[in-house]
């Protein structure tokens, strides 16, 4: 069928006057995308669908506003989109002002891509309006039982599109190189409220018809949605919180500093320029800690620890919308654009915020956890700048990106100083607002700045290294932590029984979370289960209520085989789907015989209220239990 209309329209191509100029940079690969924004982009979608809880479907229509960009490829006359198990009922198009309906042709399913829509367009066309509906496997959508929510009576949907999942509820072009502005009428049950990365009104009633607005041009991506029982509490004049009743309160408290974040981040990094900064709470089956969806972060409820201490991932959400939300990675190869740099401002703002000394403490787990993921990491995941062709990029998903990607930035603090490398960073969100660039174009544009005003403090051979070798240099600007330092003496004498354990519960008194977790993580190989009773015993390890401390708590258990804690292991293994904290707990089960069958009977219990990117994640490493 492609092949027929592509015939009967190549005939008119021939006569399309040659656009010679347009505003936009050339577009680059983008290898887990089949669309075509090279010749067509899609600007604005206007967005009309019904969430069916019953069903778990959305159905709809969803108008795109197309822009022609070239005329000259032979591809000029088809729009092609990104869909996965998407069902397209019908397809319209506006040509000069007049709906028609139009043929379409959906591709073969490619496993890790999706289906590509191929739709002709004329020279004229203005919009095309798709009518469709998504698959209850939806990979980019979650839907929940009302026992899994906190409130028990209603449903719950949620979206997480990073890094290709939009797809899968939207068809469009999926890749980080397009931005578009959208509307949005979301249709659902009346007791229930919707939510979107958008101009969300608290005050709207709840009526089961919400709009939404989105103004600001955003790679889908960042396109989200969430529906469920959903209510709203203010921290401060651009700050709040979404959340179930039985979360409201606690978030609030626990993330009331959100404000001052933002703050911080606007003096060094320039204006906040998305509106508003809210929070959403999810279910506790999310399966990460947070995502940046412009204007209202998606936020694990595991990190209300009612101490402030896991807020960081707050300032790193929130720093999402400068590197990532409004300077954005081209492809998935870059991702470290988004998350090196928004792990550096994260560093940033907690210094601001709460100070160096914890500051410098969660520099320290950062690095820790960064040396030890590489060990177990393949070569060509220890650059910066990765090659994800052939691959889905929810793999690329480690430590590297992060605080290799920060490592990098630090480095270049020490070479040009804090004032001029604060001054780069604001010209650099300026430079690059709304816009998105490879790690390629960064280097030149590094070259054209820093380079060229200040040739005698930068190593631009060094910049190079940083981005495509897959060594470190041996200089790293690590930190130290003192405080730290006093720990690892604590834990020697522990170790060596130097200690009693009253005075252990003396000097632990007045550990703070990220003391315990350097505790706990830096715990030698060799360990007796006395040390792990002693420990559980006087510090009630296994109920902690901090989900880092059970985390990092669990491992040791495991690797011991420390059976008291492995009732809270399965609970934990049951209620939590954030997948950065079950994977280690899984894998470190998988490692010895009574383990793996552990693992494998949590796991079938466990797997149908995970997120399916938490599923895939785990079906590799727990096979082949769940079949
Ligand atoms: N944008 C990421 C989550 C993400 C990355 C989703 C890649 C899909 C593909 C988000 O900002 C993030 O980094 N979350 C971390 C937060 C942590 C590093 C503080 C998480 O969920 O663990
Ligand atoms: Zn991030």
């Amino acid at each position: 069928m492609l092949r027929l209309w592509l015939s009967l329209l190549s005939g008119i191509s021939t006569f399309l006057p040659v656009l010679a100029v347009h505003a936009y940079a050339p577009v680059l690969a983008d290898a887990h995308s089949f669309a075509n924004p090279s010749v067509f982009r899609v600007q604005h979608l206007d967005i009309d669908i019904a969430v069916d809880f019953v069903r778990q479907q959305l159905h709809g229509d969803v108008e795109l506003h197309i822009q022609r960009i070239t005329q000259t490829s032979s591809l000029a006359h088809t729009l092609i989109l990104d869909t996965r198990d998407l069902q397209v009922h019908k397809v319209d198009r506006l040509d000069n002002n007049r709906w028609t309906p139009t043929i379409f042709s959906l591709g073969e399913a490619h496993p890790i891509l999706g289906t590509p829509l191929s739709i002709p367009v004329l020279p004229n066309t203005q919009k095309v309006r798709i009518r469709y509906e998504t698959s209850p496997d939806a990979t980019g959508l979650q839907w929940l039982q009302p026992e899994q929510t906190a409130g028990k009576q209603h449903p719950f949907l949620y979206s997480q599109a990073q890094a290709i999942h939009a797809r899968s509820f939207l068809p469009l072009q999926d890749s980080p190189q397009v931005r578009v502005t959208y509307k949005a009428t979301i249709r659902t049950p009346s007791t229930v409220r919707a939510v979107m990365s958008a101009n969300n009104t608290p005050a709207a009633p709840r009526n089961g018809i919400y709009t939404f607005a989105m103004p600001q041009p955003i790679p889908s991506y960042l396109i989200a949605l969430a529906v469920g029982d959903l209510h709203f509490k203010a921290m401060g004049s651009r700050t709040g919180v979404y959340a179930e009743l039985p979360y409201l309160e606690a978030a609030t408290k626990e993330f009331e500093d959100t404000e001052k974040m933002l703050e911080v981040t606007e003096t060094i990094f320039g204006p906040y320029a998305w509106d508003r900064y809210d929070i959403l709470i999810l279910p506790p089956s999310f399966p990460f800690g947070g995502m940046e969806n412009p204007r209202l972060s998606f936020i694990t409820p595991t990190i209300i620890a009612k101490d402030k201490s896991l807020v960081s991932l707050i300032a790193h959400e929130l720093a999402h919308s400068w590197s990532g939300n409004l300077v954005t990675n081209a492809s998935w190869n870059d991702l470290w654009l988004n998350e090196g740099f928004t792990t550096y401002l994260t560093y940033r703002i907690m210094e601001l915020v709460y100070g160096k000394e914890r500051w410098a403490m969660e520099r320290v787990l950062g690095q820790q956890s960064l040396m030890s993921n590489r060990k177990s990491l393949a070569p060509s995941a220890l650059s910066l700048v990765l090659k994800l062709d052939g691959h889905d990029p929810d793999d690329a998903f480690n430590e590297v990106p992060y605080e290799q990607g920060a490592l990098f930035l630090f480095d270049l603090e020490r070479q040009l100083g804090r004032p001029i490398f604060d001054n780069f960073l604001h010209q650099y969100f300026k430079h690059y607002r709304f816009k998105s660039l490879s790690s390629a174009e960064f280097f030149v544009y590094v070259q054209d700045t820093l380079g060229k005003k200040y040739p005698a403090k930068i190593d631009l051979q060094r910049v190079k290294k940083w981005l495509y070798s897959h060594q470190l240099p041996s200089d790293l600007p690590l930190v130290r932590s003192e405080a730290f330092t006093r720990i690892d003496a604590t834990r020697n004498q522990f170790i060596n029984q130097a200690i009693s354990s009253e005075q252990l519960i003396t000097i632990t008194a007045s550990w703070t979370v990220h003391e315990w977790l350097h505790f706990l993580n830096n715990m030698p190989a060799q360990l007796n289960l006395s040390h792990l009773k002693t420990l559980d015993q006087y510090f009630h390890l296994s109920e902690t209520t901090n989900n880092e401390i059970a985390h990092s708590w669990l491992l040791l258990a495991i690797r011991h085989q420390f059976s008291p804690a492995f009732s809270r292991l399965k609970s934990y293994l049951l209620t939590i789907g954030r997948r950065k904290l079950i994977k280690p707990l899984y894998q470190e089960l998988m490692g010895y015989p009574e383990g793996k069958k552990m693992a494998q009977e949590i796991y079938l219990e466990a797997r149908p209220g995970y997120h399916y990117i938490t599923q895939r994640t785990l079906d590799a490493i727990v096979r082949p239990a769940h079949k």
